[in-house]
């Protein structure tokens, strides 16, 4: 589907990696082009015609977003370098600043490590404690597991919406009610489900949420930090310098300015947040509805093949979303990539930055498959003939 608007699908090869980062289409492309040609100036600084142009398409792009995820103004909104940033700058913005010892933080063992370590590290330095929602039989977060975790002392849920290895939909409208009724903070990490299925925060009443650009079409370097206004208001900017104070003088007094350039310091990445503009446009002209359909049925379809071959075992043959994850009987999954890529074929292997899921569910490396709308039932076929014949891939793989 929409093959055509990509050049980098002209290039002979099969990409099953989009769960680390997205092709982008020309548009975006271009767009990120027409700015370092014919505007390339400054953020919300120069007196000049091509500086106002940046401030407008600047944004234009927050609106995008805005628009995209349903937050309730442009000040909800906050550009960052990616889902890393965004999460650390909640953690160690609004989190570090609230929590005390014996505070308890929920997570799960399936997360990623932007979703883990910025935990950690706050949890160490403040005396706090970590707890895991056990994973269910298909390792995925049941509104019952997460139950038994809760105390009088959970201060915040934080957990990816779909996880990155087991590629399971968690049921965060489920989750924010329960949190909200018991006084608990939720955190989405936003990086593989906001490009794959439709995400409107007022709906879902998330408190924060962290996304990519560059899994989403855009450009890489730029990032959405989402937060209700009345937290974000609250949250200590990480980074100070130009751009984020309105005044400042010699008895160190620093007057900051409005949300959201309060958590913008730095020329921002510009050309950055007009990609993400027009990777949001390219969206939605295909919808996302559609996308999340097709992604399904190319899902559907690599599961049903991968299934019959004997000598592969699934990880994740029940998840809702297009990562599939997976083994070869007694081939290691980095050598199974290095003899797909022979065959010009992009798959991820090892433990995909999901460090502590191999606590969950015993295996420590997979190889995953992670599909985008512009994968087809063709190049499916042309990975599952290659799985099939396993002395091939013992023969083949160094
Ligand atoms: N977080 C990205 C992935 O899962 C890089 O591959």
């Amino acid at each position: 589907m929409h093959r055509e608007d990509f050049p980098m699908l002209n290039n002979d090869i099969i990409y099953f990696d989009n769960g680390a980062t997205s092709f982008k289409p020309q548009v975006v492309i271009d767009k990120i082009k027409e700015y370092y040609e014919t505007y390339s100036a400054n953020a919300h600084r120069g007196d000049y015609d091509i500086s106002f142009k940046v401030d407008l398409e600047y944004e234009a792009a927050r609106e995008k977003v805005v628009n995209f995820i349903n937050a309730k103004e442009k000040s909800e909104v906050v550009f960052t370098s990616g889902t890393t940033d965004s999460l650390n700058m909640i953690v160690n913005g609004f989190f570090a600043p609230i929590m005390e010892k014996g505070d308890e933080i929920v997570i799960t063992r399936s997360e990623h490590a932007s979703n883990v370590l910025p935990w950690f590290r706050l949890a160490k330095e403040k005396g706090c404690v970590i707890k895991y929602i056990p994973l269910d039989d298909d390792y995925h977060v049941t509104m019952d597991n997460l139950k038994k975790v809760i105390t009088p002392n959970t201060k915040v849920i934080s957990l990816a919406a779909i996880t990155n290895v087991i590629g399971d939909v968690r049921p965060i409208k489920e989750i924010t009610k329960f949190a909200h009724e018991h006084n608990i903070f939720v955190v989405v990490d936003g990086a593989q489900s906001v490009a794959h299925m439709k995400t409107d925060v007022q709906d879902l009443d998330i408190d924060f949420l962290a996304f990519s650009a560059h899994k989403m079409l855009g450009p890489t370097g730029v990032g959405v930090l989402y937060g209700k206004k009345e937290l974000l208001e609250a949250l200590e900017p990480t980074n100070l310098g130009g751009g984020m104070n309105e005044a400042f003088d010699n008895e160190y007094s620093v007057i900051l300015k409005d949300l959201p350039t309060r958590l913008e310091a730095g020329t921002p990445n510009i050309a950055g947040v007009i990609g993400l503009g027009a990777a949001i446009d390219y969206l939605n002209s295909i919808g996302m509805d559609k996308i999340r359909d097709r992604e399904l049925e190319l899902r559907e379809y690599l599961i049903e093949k991968l299934i019959k071959i004997p000598h592969i075992d699934i990880i994740n043959v029940e998840a809702d979303s297009g990562i599939v994850s997976f083994n070869v009987d007694g081939v290691f999954s980095q050598d199974v990539a290095y003899y797909l890529n022979k065959y010009n074929i992009c798959v991820r292997a090892g433990n995909h930055c999901a460090k502590i899921l191999k606590n969950a569910i015993g295996v420590t490396n997979s190889i995953r498959v992670s599909l985008y709308f512009y994968n087809t039932e063709n190049e499916i076929d042309s990975l599952i003939e290659l799985l099939k014949d396993k002395e091939k891939i013992e023969e083949e793989m160094i």
